[in-house]
C-alpha cells in the first residue's frame, strides 16, 4: 500500500487504493473524475500512468495547493475545481469519454486535524464543521434551531438514541450563552452516561449528524449520483467508498434500482421492459484487507461499491428522490437559518 506525503510530512493512506486501480485499469488511458480529491491519493497514483487524465474536484479550497503542484507537475492532463460534486454537471470535460467517476466520501485526516474546521469533538472554539461552500455552520443549527428539528437531525443523520434528552438540554444550555464545541460535547456527556468498555466517544453520533446536516451530505450524494449517471457514456464507471450507513443505504438503493429491469407497466405486455442502466460491479461491497486495516485505522468502516453504465438511462430520479424524501425533508430544515 503506497503512502502520500504530506507537506507536513505525515503519511497518507489513499483508502482501497489498490482496489480502485485495479477496477479503473489506468493503465489503458482516458479521462477519470476524482470527485473527492482532497489530498490527491488517488489522482496522483492515476497520473502516473502516463495516458490518463483527470479532472478533480473538491468543495473544500484548502486543497488547491495539493492541487497546484499536480497541475504543474502534469500539464495538460490534470485539472482542479473548487466545486461540489453535486455540480459536477457544470464542469467542461471538453468532450472527452469519461472511463470512471470516483468518489472517496466523508472529509479527510487533514480537514479533521485542522482545528478551524471544528469537525472534531476534540476541537476548542465554536462549532463550524464547514467542509467548504456552505450556507451555515454547526454553530448556527445547534444555536438557532429548535429543538424538534435538532431532534429530528440527531435522530436521522446520527442514529443517537438519545436525540430528545440531548436537543432539549442544548435549548437550556442556549438560554444561558452560546453553544461551543467543548459545551456541546459536555452537553451530550451529561446525558449519556459513560460505559467502562464503550468503543466510540459519546460525542460521534451527534457530531456526524451535524456534519451531515451542515454539508448537506444526502443531497450532496443523491444528486451526485443522479447526475452522474448522466453525465458518463456507456462502459464508463461509477465507484464509491462510504464510511457509515446512511451514505452506503443510499448507494446500495441506487445501485439496485439502476440494475433492475423493470416492467415498465403491469398493464404492457411481457416485452414491454425498462433497460437496465447500471451493471453492479459486485453484489457485496468490497472492504479493506485486514493489512490495510492494520496500516490505516480509519479505513476499517470503509466500503467500495462499483457499477458500469450499460445503457442510457429513462426517467429514473422520481423514485429515488421519493425513497429518501424524508431524509431530504430533515435537510431542508436549513431554509429556517
Ligand atoms: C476522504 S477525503 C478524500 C481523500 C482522497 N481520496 C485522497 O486520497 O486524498 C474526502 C474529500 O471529499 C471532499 N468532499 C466531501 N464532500 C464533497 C462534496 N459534496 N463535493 C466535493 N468535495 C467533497 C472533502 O472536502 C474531502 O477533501
Amino acid at each position: 500500500m503506497n503512502a502520500t506525503i504530506l507537506s507536513n510530512n505525515e503519511e497518507h493512506y489513499p483508502v482501497l487504493l489498490n482496489e480502485i486501480l485495479s477496477i479503473i485499469s489506468p493503465q489503458n488511458g482516458g479521462t477519470f473524475i476524482d470527485c473527492t480529491f482532497g489530498q490527491g491519493g488517488y489522482s496522483e497514483s492515476i497520473l502516473k500512468f502516463p495516458k490518463t487524465e483527470v479532472i478533480a474536484l473538491d468543495r473544500d479550497i484548502d486543497c488547491k495547493k495539493v492541487a497546484e503542484t499536480l497541475e504543474k507537475k502534469n500539464k495538460n492532463r490534470f485539472i482542479f475545481y473548487n466545486k461540489k460534486f453535486s455540480d459536477i454537471d457544470e464542469i467542461d470535460y471538453k468532450n472527452s469519454t469519461i472511463r470512471g467517476v470516483i468518489f472517496d466520501l466523508g472529509y479527510s485526516y487533514t480537514q479533521i486535524k485542522d482545528p478551524k474546521k471544528g469537525l472534531s469533538f476534540e476541537s476548542t472554539g465554536l462549532l463550524n464543521m464547514r467542509m467548504g461552500i456552505n450556507e451555515f455552520s454547526a454553530s448556527d443549527v445547534v444555536n438557532k434551531l429548535e429543538q424538534k428539528d435538532l431532534e429530528l437531525i440527531f435522530k436521522f443523520f446520527g442514529d443517537e438514541e438519545k436525540s430528545k434528552i440531548i436537543s432539549k438540554k442544548i435549548i437550556l444550555e442556549r438560554a444561558k450563552g452560546e453553544i461551543d464545541t467543548q459545551k456541546l460535547v459536555k452537553i451530550i456527556n451529561s446525558v449519556k452516561k459513560k460505559k467502562k468498555y464503550k468503543s466510540i466517544h459519546n460525542a460521534t453520533k451527534v457530531f456526524q449528524a451535524l456534519r451531515i446536516f451542515v454539508n448537506k451530505e444526502i443531497s450532496e450524494l443523491i444528486y451526485g449520483l443522479i447526475k452522474t449517471v448522466k453525465i458518463i457514456d456507456k462502459k464508463g464507471l461509477i465507484l464509491l467508498i462510504s464510511f457509515h450507513s446512511l451514505e452506503d443505504k443510499i448507494i446500495k438503493f441506487f445501485f439496485k434500482n439502476l440494475s433492475e429491469q423493470k416492467k415498465i407497466s403491469r398493464y404492457y405486455p411481457e416485452p414491454s421492459k425498462e433497460k437496465k442502466v447500471l451493471k453492479l460491479g459486485t453484489k457485496k461491497p468490497i472492504l479493506p484487507s485486514k493489512q490495510e486495516i492494520r496500516i490505516n485505522k480509519p479505513s476499517r468502516s470503509a466500503k467500495l461499491r462499483y457499477a458500469i453504465k450499460i445503457s442510457n438511462e429513462k426517467n429514473f430520479e422520481k423514485e429515488f428522490l421519493k425513497e429518501f424524501e424524508k431524509l431530504l425533508e430533515i435537510e431542508s430544515l436549513s431554509k429556517k437559518l
